[in-house]
């Protein structure tokens, strides 16, 4: 037998064995100043291409101003203890009612965090009986929701209506035995490759087969739909969304999220989820901010037209130039180039240092090998400059990464280090 933490201690897991490379820069990065379209990294000023604040809520001075106010008169800590026990108040009553009203739905129950709450509504959602059947591209947080089903589970391709159907087959046979029924799961916007979950096609579905739906639209809420109600309004189907998920982590620019359904379903929920039932509310600060955004995103539409007016501009800037942007249908903008993980660090380390951008990059596991993918995601907050300048320089990286620049700087870093 061996001490447990020989394992840990040897193998850091799939990210942790690049720490002693990537930590601080690649990971881990520490990006200071207010939340915005500029922010400073080691000391210099980069455009930010990193951060989730689509409408610009973070730092606007109204949102700052709320968020101070509700910290002056109750601190971090009201209310105090599970919603269910002594977390419970007028004003998480009230931000349920307008989130509900918000996106459609008869009623709504806030979550003190999206992660938690959303793998607690999938535990509280089936049994045994009952059949999963999720996209293979979802998110961690529907993964681990899932992993708590002690039921079958099948993954369809990744927004393959085919593949789904396919599954629906299996799981209908296999529900028509245990006398269970079928939740199917799908992100509203795949976060990492932009594209919107085929949710119409989904919904139609429903003509052949019985299941309900389950929809996290992270990144749909309060950038999709005409009225900022994320992916269901854009597609025309929020009805046929049975369990409606949204963070307060993105577009509302704070900590968060909430349920949305049929009040029948919500009070069911609502004396379920267990990672509700046994952890702290959301405290005040947080619900008075979230009624302060909800505010501004029902009444300044003109918030999300900023966003979608950089979005397009940077979207076709970067197709104009010839840039691989893959398939998105949302704000989340990614840019596809070829090369190596070395060379992907090369060409970041580039775009920070001696460009002044900052974005993410994914590589292989993530992606296949081979492929870099930069992931930028315009606010509101960015200006036509920020868009000029980063057009600029991605044309300038792409052909350092073509004619091989990067390609000799990491194998000059690689000897260096004697590797
Ligand atoms: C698609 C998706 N679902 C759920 C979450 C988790 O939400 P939260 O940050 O509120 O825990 C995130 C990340 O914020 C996400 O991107």
């Amino acid at each position: 037998m061996r001490d447990l933490f020989d394992r840990i201690i040897e193998n850091k897991g799939p990210l942790g064995k690049w720490a002693s490379q990537a930590e601080g820069y690649f990971v881990f990065p520490k990006l200071e100043g207010q939340i915005s379209n500029r922010m400073k990294f080691n000391g210099k000023e980069v455009i930010t291409w990193s951060i989730n604040d689509y409408l610009g809520l973070a730092n606007h001075p109204e949102v700052i101003k709320a968020d101070a106010e509700a910290a002056a008169e109750h601190g971090a800590a009201y209310p105090m203890g599970a919603r269910m026990m002594s977390g419970h108040t007028d004003l998480h009553e009230q931000l349920q009612n307008e989130l509900a009203a918000f996106v459609n739905k008869q009623a709504a129950y806030l979550l003190n965090f999206g992660y938690q709450g959303i793998m607690s509504a999938i535990d509280a959602l089936v049994t045994k009986d009952d059949i999963i059947v999720y996209d293979v591209d979802s998110h961690a947080c529907i993964i681990d929701g899932v992993r708590l089903h002690m039921g079958k589970r099948f993954t369809y391709q990744h927004n393959d209506m085919e593949s789904l159907e396919k599954n629906l087959e299996r799981a209908t046979k296999m529900a028509e035995q245990t006398g269970g029924g079928i939740l199917v799961i799908s992100e509203g916007v795949f976060g990492m490759r932009g594209e919107q979950g085929r949710l119409k096609e989904i919904v139609a579905l429903k003509e052949k087969f019985k299941f309900r739906l389950l929809v996290d639209d992270a990144h749909g809420f309060g950038t999709l739909g005409a009225t900022g109600a994320g992916a269901g309004e854009e597609q025309g189907i929020q009805d046929g969304i049975d369990v409606y998920f949204a963070t307060f982590a993105k577009s509302m620019a704070s900590i968060g999220a909430f349920l949305a359904g049929d009040k029948e379903v919500i009070d069911y929920l609502k004396y379920n989820l267990r990672s509700q039932m046994f952890a702290k509310s959301l405290p005040m600060i947080f619900v008075k901010g979230a009624l302060k955004r909800l505010d501004m995103l029902r009444t300044m539409p003109e918030l999300k037209q900023k966003l979608w007016d950089n979005v397009n501009a940077l979207q076709n800037g970067l197709k104009e130039r010839g840039f691989d942007i893959g398939t998105t249908q949302s704000c989340v903008t990614p840019v596809y180039l070829n090369g190596s993980i070395p060379e992907a660090m090369a060409l970041v380390k580039d775009l920070r240092e001696n460009y002044g951008i900052f974005c993410s990059i994914v590589v292989y596991p993530v992606i296949p090998k081979g492929l870099i993918l930069l992931r930028m995601i315009p606010t509101a907050t960015h200006t036509m400059e920020d868009i000029q300048i980063t057009l600029d320089a991605f044309s300038a990286i792409r052909t350092r990464l073509e004619n091989g620049t990067y390609k000799r700087l990491s194998q000059a870093v690689a000897m260096a280090m004697g590797e």
